[in-house]
């Protein structure tokens, strides 16, 4: 039995342990902001955060969670009111929105670890994420609004 938290809920899986987080986040859980997208640690839709760290959810293993914290898109503000998905609305990021979720939570991170991040720290940190919509103009000005809107 694996026992993890989830956007600060307890929750308990016995399945296969090799299976990816993804599946258990979306088809366990329902909780399907997060999205699969290439499947091999090379898009970043299916980013979450693993104990605050940004983390591919396709590529971790259930068997690696025992004890630990999640968070999903769901879970990064209880109203949506995070600075980073303040900023994306507002400067109106998505455009067919797939990758968006996955683009949030590295931001989110990023953020947190550098709250007045360069243009470069913003390039290295959301490199590892595609957009076939093209938004990533978009994407970097959200994130210096959203590196403006920290308290
Ligand atoms: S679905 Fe995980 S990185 Fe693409
Ligand atoms: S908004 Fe369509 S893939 Fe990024």
């Amino acid at each position: 039995m694996i026992s993890l938290t989830v956007n600060g809920a307890r929750r308990s899986f016995d399945g296969d342990p090799t299976m990816p987080l993804l599946w258990f986040l979306r088809d366990e859980l329902a909780l399907t902001g997060t999205k699969y997208g290439c499947g091999i640690s090379q898009c970043g839709a299916c980013t979450v955060h693993v104990d605050g760290q940004p983390a591919r959810a396709c590529q971790r293993r259930m068997s690696t969670l025992e004890g630990r914290t999640i968070t999903t898109i769901e879970g990064l503000h209880p109203t949506g009111e995070h600075p980073a998905q303040v900023a994306w609305r507002e400067l109106d990021v998505p455009q067919c929105g797939f990758c968006q979720s996955g683009q949030i939570m590295e931001a989110a991170a990023l953020l947190r670890t550098k709250p007045k991040p360069t243009d470069g720290d913003i390039d290295t940190a959301m490199t590892g994420h595609l957009c076939r919509c093209g938004t990533y103009p978009r994407i970097r000005a959200a994130v210096k609004s959203a590196a403006e809107k920290l308290p």
